[in-house]
């Protein structure tokens, strides 16, 4: 039977998906929601098929979708998250040290060229009307950590739960088994710690403090009828079809399906975003009735109070009407949400549809799936800045030029998101090495059309320091190598 992605509103249990549920790897469609883990980066040798054998050998440990579900399932009954999770994904050059036939290989020209080749030109214009510019990202090699400037051939993400000592050995122990099953083949390259932060609500964070992980498109039945529990979709339908994640596996049968992935270490400045964050409010608060504080501020930059809040629902936290079904229809100036808030440029909620009159579902076919992870230290206020402490950013999506790409280059690093003199995205969006950002605008009153603006550079306080582009390919295609 052939698929149809345009489908939405998936059950896990549906038999018509059996056979490729068993075939796609998991964390796709559903995070994998466990609390620990290790990326281990690779290279291989260059003897072909002793590559194509460890790949296989790996491929005996992968999760797919269906386990995931199945192991979910008994999660929810014996209370106990104990399954180890894994995922592999291979780079371009992974595909060629694997020999794979060219016609098996994923076809998306970033994916082709990889992350640090700066020179290749995609183009991300909104409406295909600029010059591809190179470098799209600003990315600025020299940053890098050193580990992260070879050829990384693959990446297997090992992930557990339970109690963290055991967790973190028992990852130790198999990142250990991993780096001797590569011994005479290739090696590890480079290996990142994640682990997942959370408040006092046992919320997942991320080291600035604020909630994350809340808005991701939903594919399945279980998450969409718990988002419409949460809040409804009135004001924003979460839902997508499978085909903005998933795509044909060239390299396998009819039931084989992968997705993009890319992979970029995000430095976290804590100490330098309050630091700005209590300048803007001071700025603020200058001839103003009221003091405006540092996490309203904070609110400005991300679009959303520390507790998920939207700050175009509310000018203060504590927004009960959980989390996701609001828009920026009625505020189609800024004036609650500045336009160049992160969750606003990464997430316009039908902004760009009201301004350029494009079809919404180009807008919705922007959207990624995050699955990232926080790295670091957990310090919540530490001394220095630029401590050891980030975010391992993780995304999935159909197309890396049209989707991730698309969105850091035409909406976080643009200037000129929606109208002249936006600014940049003031937690992400990064220009070239020698150019200098122009301040956003903010305003003194939250929703008055009256309120003075003020001028401010909030820039900077995110790093990147490498990363890299991969295919997560169908298991069928890791079996029949
Ligand atoms: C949402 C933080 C990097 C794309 C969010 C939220 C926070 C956050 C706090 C709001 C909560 C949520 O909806 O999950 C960060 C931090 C980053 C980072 C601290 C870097 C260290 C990025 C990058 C991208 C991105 C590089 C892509 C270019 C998104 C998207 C959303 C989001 C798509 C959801 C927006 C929505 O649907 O409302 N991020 N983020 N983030 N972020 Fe980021």
């Amino acid at each position: 039977m052939s698929v149809n992605l345009n489908q939405t509103n998936i059950d896990l249990d549906d038999p018509n998906f059996r056979s490729v549920f068993a075939n796609l790897q998991g964390n796709i469609l559903k995070g994998h929601g466990r609390d620990y883990a290790r990326h281990v980066f690779f290279c291989l040798g260059s003897d072909e098929v002793a590559n194509r054998q460890w790949i296989w050998q790996m491929s005996e440990k992968v999760t797919s979708m269906l386990e995931q579900g199945q192991q979910h399932q008994a999660f929810k009954l014996q209370g106990k998250h104990d399954h180890l999770f894994v995922n592999l994904m291979l780079s371009a050059s992974g595909y060629r040290k694997l020999g794979i036939l060219r016609e098996q290989w994923p076809d998306d020209p970033a994916f082709l060229a990889g992350m640090k080749d700066l020179d290749q030109r995609y183009d991300t214009s909104p409406r295909g009307d600029h010059k591809p510019t190179a470098n799209p990202l600003n990315d600025d090699l020299s940053q890098w950590e050193s580990d992260f400037s070879q050829d990384l051939d693959g990446m297997l993400i090992l992930a557990l739960s339970g109690p963290l000592a055991e967790a973190e050995k028992a990852l130790t122990d198999l990142v250990a088994e991993v780096a001797q099953s590569l011994d005479g083949i290739g090696h590890i390259a480079v290996v990142q710690h994640g682990h997942v932060m959370r408040n006092d609500k046992q919320q997942v964070i991320e080291h600035f403090g604020f909630v994350d992980g809340v808005s991701n498109p939903k594919f399945l039945f279980s998450e969409l009828t718990e988002e419409y529990r949460n809040g409804g979709y009135s004001n924003n339908d979460p839902s997508a079809p499978l085909n903005l994640v998933m795509v044909p596996d060239p390299g396998g049968d009819h039931a084989s399906f992968g997705t993009y992935v890319v992979y970029r270490k995000l430095q976290q400045n804590i100490k330098g975003f309050w630091q700005r964050a209590d300048m803007l409010a001071n700025t603020l608060s200058e001839n103003a009735d009221r003091k405006i504080s540092a996490e309203y501020a904070g609110a400005l930059c991300v679009g959303r109070f520390q507790d998920g809040t939207p700050i175009s629902e509310q000018s203060g936290d504590g927004w009960t009407n959980l989390f996701n079904n609001f828009n920026f229809d009625d505020d189609a100036e800024g004036l609650k949400c500045p336009l160049h808030a992160h969750v606003r440029k990464t997430n316009p909620r039908g902004d760009t549809v009201r301004q350029f009159n494009s079809p919404p579902t180009i807008e919705r076919s922007r959207r990624i799936v995050r699955r990232g992870i926080s790295f670091g230290e957990t310090e919540r206020h530490p001394a220095q800045e630029w401590t050891e402490a980030g975010l391992l950013f993780l995304s999935f999506q159909a197309s890396i030029v049209d989707q991730f790409i698309f969105m850091q280059h035409t909406w976080c690093n643009s200037e000129k998101f929606l109208h002249e003199d936006v600014g940049l995205d003031p937690l992400v969006g990064q220009l070239k090495a020698t150019e200098v950002p122009k301040p956003q605008s903010w305003s003194k009153g939250w929703g008055s059309p009256t309120a003075e603006q003020v001028s401010f550079s909030f820039s900077g306080v995110v790093r990147m320091k490498g990363g890299e582009y991969f295919f997560m390919p169908s298991l069928h295609f890791l079996k029949n190598l």
